[in-house]
């Protein structure tokens, strides 16, 4: 291992795994340890947290599982008050929770859109708010938000609620990239395409009414690399965003998505 983030420490919102298998916080929380980081695992399902945390100790290295609702503001104050009493410091944000809802404006009810912004945009804002204190006083930070091709692109299927909440996250991020440039904090976005993970299988599944596994099957076909990608691509972008490498690098939207975003059809 080149130890690219070692001695930092990440709060990773989203540690878990909706599934068995590999999904998005899962894998940026094993690499982020793998490469020297300190991992502070925030997830609601306690189990999931722990069994991302149970792979790092196996592995050598240093994690800690939280439980906690990334959209309830008192939780959220109390992990990062929690990870600065256990580490001392907090140098990367890695915000990985978000959810699609499959529907348009007149199949999304006003609830559910609702509960897509708390979930997927609030949260954000929430910890990103609670994390910057600590940051500005340290003169260093890099927080790495997990949006979407969605953000930018339609990808198939209606999913109003989500797309925009992922653009809300991309106009998040730069906002903060440019408000904490002069103060140590960088901020990027990572975009990721049509991705193979457990809760891929699980959300998109749940509402089409056809067959899945031929639903996989065109979604590999779209891309035109013909495959869909997995979580280590999507921890790879944000390891680098999230090191020293990506020093000068701040305010991106860093697409990971096999090329689909270049294409017309
Ligand atoms: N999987 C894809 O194809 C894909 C594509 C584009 C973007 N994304 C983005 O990747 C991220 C998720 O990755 P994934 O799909 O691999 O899922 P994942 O397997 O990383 O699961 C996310 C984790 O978040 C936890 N979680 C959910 N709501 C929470 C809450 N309110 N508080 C705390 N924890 C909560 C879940 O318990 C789960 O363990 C999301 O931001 C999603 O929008 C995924």
């Amino acid at each position: 291992m080149s130890e690219r983030v070692k001695d930092k420490v990440a709060i990773v919102a989203g540690a878990g795994s909706i599934g068995p298998g590999w999904g998005n916080g899962k894998a940026a929380a094993v690499l982020y340890a793998r490469e020297g980081a300190k991992v502070f695992a925030v997830d609601r399902n306690r189990a999931a947290a722990e069994e991302t945390c149970r792979i790092i100790r196996v592995e050598g290295g240093e994690c800690l599982a939280y439980e906690a609702d990334v959209t309830n503001s008192d939780a959220v104050k109390s992990f990062v008050a929690e990870c600065l009493s256990v580490f001392g410091r907090v140098d990367i944000l890695h915000n990985n929770v978000g959810i699609p809802e499959v529907g348009g404006p007149e199949e999304i009810d006003e609830e559910t859109w609702d509960q897509q912004f708390a979930l997927n945009v609030k949260s954000m804002y929430l910890t990103s708010r609670n994390c910057l204190p600590q940051m500005v006083k340290q003169g260093n930070g890099a927080i790495v938000n997990i949006s979407s091709i969605g953000s930018i692109r339609y990808f198939g299927y209606p999913c109003v609620s989500y797309s925009a909440c992922k653009g809300a996250v991309n106009q998040l991020t730069q906002q903060i990239a440019i408000q904490y440039a002069g103060r140590g904090v960088r901020a990027n976005s990572v975009l990721p395409g049509l991705m193979h993970t457990p809760q891929i299988e699980h959300y998109v599944s749940s509402g089409y009414d056809g067959d899945v596994e031929e639903m996989l099957q065109q979604r590999h076909q779209l891309v035109p690399m013909k495959r869909m990608g997995d979580a280590w691509d999507v921890a790879h972008a944000a390891l680098f965003l999230a090191s020293d490498e990506a020093k000068y690098i701040t305010g991106v939207q860093l697409v990971v998505d096999g090329g689909i975003t270049c294409k017309v059809t």
